[in-house]
């Protein structure tokens, strides 16, 4: 009892507690990675989970799947357009409320064929919208609540795509790199506090988003286990987190690789 009670009073100094998981929110909730981390969240019970998204039909759908796995947890939809600063800066104010969140996930995005990008301005404006302003203003919307909260996990869903640019998808992987440069100011601004900004970095992983590369054949992560080496970065906290793990490695070699060896690959 006597240790339950200073474990509660450590936790109110520090005003941070991952693994008590008392509200969550989810920004593109129904991307099949972030119905997975809901998936492990809910098996720890957390009070609260709010799915933002911009398909209140689909969302919904996904709430229905996860009360039937944990009844007790409260779960919230929220819907609006992501490329509207006034609706996203809205979704954020209503998702954060009254009751400050241990966790947000950002893991809205768009992967359209690279050729569409540079053949239709207006695909590679949404990629760019999608993947990096809508990420990065609701990253900045949750900064603030945070910082005044003193306490809370930000997590954002970047990608390997946003290591080095190369032909095959280099608007994607730009506003990707974009989150990358953003995410580190942000974690550069909360060095020394309770606020940890998570930067997870899947490489290609079985989800809808890759539905294309996996009727080319390509090798694609289970996305349930991707999604358990997310959750587990996020309650360490790590700064950036490939996964699966080996991605560091190989996009290390890939950044190094040098310019008259690189230009010569077709990836
Ligand atoms: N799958 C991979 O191989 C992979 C690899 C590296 C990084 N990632 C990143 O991981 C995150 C989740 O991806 P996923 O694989 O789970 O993809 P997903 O299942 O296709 O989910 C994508 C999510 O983004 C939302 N979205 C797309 N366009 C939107 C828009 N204009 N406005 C609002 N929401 C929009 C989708 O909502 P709707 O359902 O309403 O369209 C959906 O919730 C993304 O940031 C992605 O870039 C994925």
């Amino acid at each position: 009892m006597g240790s339950l009670l200073l474990d509660r009073l450590l936790v109110n100094i520090k005003g941070h507690d991952v693994s008590e998981l008392s509200k969550i929110i989810v920004i593109g909730a129904n991307s099949a990675i972030a119905v997975h981390c809901m998936r492990l969240w809910l098996a720890k019970a957390p009070a609260e989970i709010v799915l933002v998204g911009r398909n209140v039909e689909r969302l919904q759908a996904v709430a229905a799947d996860l009360r039937v796995r944990n009844p007790a947890v409260v779960l919230r939809v929220l819907s609006g357009d992501f490329t509207q600063t006034d609706s996203i800066a809205d979704l954020a104010g209503q998702a954060w409320g009254t009751q400050p969140a241990a966790i947000v996930l950002l893991a809205q995005g768009v992967l359209p064929p690279q050729q569409d990008c540079q053949s239709d301005l207006a695909v590679c404006r949404a990629v760019l919208d999608v993947n990096a302003v809508s990420a990065a203003l609701f990253a900045e919307a949750f900064a603030a609540k945070m910082e005044a909260a003193g306490a809370g996990t930000l997590a954002v869903l970047g990608s390997v795509a946003g290591d080095r640019g190369r032909q095959s998808n280099y608007i994607y992987g730009a506003a990707k790199g974009l989150m990358e440069r953003y995410v580190q100011g942000l974690q550069h601004r909360f060095a020394g506090t309770a606020i940890k900004v998570v930067l997870l970095k899947p490489g290609p992983t079985d989800t809808p988003m890759t539905a294309a590369f996996k009727q080319q054949g390509m090798k694609l992560a289970p996305v349930a286990d991707v999604a358990e080496q997310i959750v587990r970065a996020i309650n360490q906290g790590v700064a950036v987190a490939y996964v699966p793990g080996k991605w560091r490695l190989i996009m290390m070699i890939i950044r190094h690789l040098p310019r008259i060896v690189f230009n010569r690959m077709r990836i």
